[in-house]
């Protein structure tokens, strides 16, 4: 058994699992929760989740697709662009690649977006719909990398 290739993957599950598992809790628990509160506590913990999303996410989905470009390539069989582009792993990889760069920056966008609106004193409840409307969307580029994982462990 191969350690590195062991502990790369065991970091990139850690780290992917915890930025999905974010999305998901934010999406359907957190969400839901500061939707129903009055307008002056929506806006004060919406900032603060906002802040501290960005302060934790950040780091933690970077992680991810590091470790995840480094377990296709270094640690794994994407050494070419022949393989990269000539086989279905490789163009797998590629998609979970570009969809999770694409996912955090519309994420990290999203919530940047509703920090500079509350600051400039828009309609607190109008924002948090809208972040929460985007929010669902980052779920579809999650639907999509987990999938390409799915397909990477058949070698697909
Ligand atoms: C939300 C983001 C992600 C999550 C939750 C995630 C999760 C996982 C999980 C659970 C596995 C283990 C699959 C298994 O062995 O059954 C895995 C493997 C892997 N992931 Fe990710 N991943 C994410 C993003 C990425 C990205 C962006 C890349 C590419 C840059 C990537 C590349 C890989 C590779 C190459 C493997 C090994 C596949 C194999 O050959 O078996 N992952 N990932």
């Amino acid at each position: 058994m191969d350690w590195a290739v062991v502990v790369v993957q065991w970091l990139h599950m850690l780290f992917g699992i915890f930025w999905f598992g974010g999305a998901l809790f934010g999406n359907f628990v957190l969400g839901p929760v500061l939707i129903k509160q009055p307008p002056d506590r929506m806006r004060e913990l919406a900032l603060l989740l906002g802040e501290q999303g960005d302060r934790v996410i950040l780091p933690v989905a970077t992680l991810t697709i590091v470790l995840g470009f480094l377990r296709g390539t270094v640690f794994g069989p994407v050494r070419s662009i022949e393989f990269l582009f000539g086989t279905a792993y490789g163009i797998t990889w590629l998609v979970a690649l570009l969809t999770a760069i694409g996912t955090l920056a519309w994420g990290s966008m999203t919530v940047r977006t509703m920090r500079r609106a509350l600051l400039a004193g828009a309609d607190i409840t109008g924002s948090t719909g809208t972040a929460l409307r985007n929010a669902g969307i980052e779920l579809l580029g999650f639907a999509v990398i987990l999938s390409c994982m799915v397909l990477m462990r058949f070698g697909l």
